[in-house]
């Protein structure tokens, strides 16, 4: 099976996760930016990794994602909210829903990535207090946690997913 990795990522979460999942498919393999416009025609699974920008893929992804015809694809993605949070899910969702409906979704994986402090800083501008989204302490704790992240626990999950995907579909 041939993959290849494209991703976008613009404060580099993104981009480690990409180093983690290209590793898993092929120890050889180098993900691709989708800033280089890959062409991906030769290729049987498509996976691409995507920061989150208001709980969806960012649109240099989304832009790529929706010019894929008749792929298998799989997504990963990194944002500001926990993992598991049902946020996390919800752009899992509104990712997946973009693909054409002739490709066929096989996978998908997402973890937490620090939010920049250029972002929390505009955050903190846009949303003073008394906004439903301004600061609060859970927004603070979340921020916090997120700081080392992807860490390599996360990576090792990616690796570790990906991995079992590609047995899965070589099986
Ligand atoms: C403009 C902007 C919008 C964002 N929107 C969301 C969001 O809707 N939900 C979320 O959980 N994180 C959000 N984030 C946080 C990023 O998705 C997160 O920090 C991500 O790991 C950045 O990945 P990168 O380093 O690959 O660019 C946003 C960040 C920015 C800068």
């Amino acid at each position: 099976m041939k993959s290849i990795v494209v991703v976008s990522s613009r404060t580099g979460n993104t981009l480690k996760v990409a180093g983690a999942v290209a590793y898993a498919l092929d120890e050889k393999m180098e993900a691709v930016k989708v800033e280089e416009n890959p062409d991906v025609s030769d290729y049987d699974l498509v996976v691409v990794g995507t920061w989150i920008d208001r709980g969806n893929a960012d649109k240099k992804a989304a832009d790529f994602i929706k010019s894929l015809r008749n792929k298998k694809v799989a997504v990963f993605a990194t944002l500001g909210a926990y993992a598991d949070s049902e946020h996390a899910q919800k752009c899992i969702e509104n990712i997946v829903a973009q693909f054409d409906e002739s490709c066929e979704v096989v996978g998908s994986f997402i973890c937490q990535g620090a939010v920049s402090q250029k972002m929390v800083d505009m955050m903190q501008r846009m949303f003073p207090e008394g906004h439903p989204h301004a600061m609060n302490e859970a927004r603070i704790k979340r921020l916090a946690d997120g700081k080392t992240h992807p860490d390599e626990t996360d990576l090792t999950n990616a690796r570790e997913y990906f991995t079992a995907l590609k047995n899965q579909l070589e099986s």
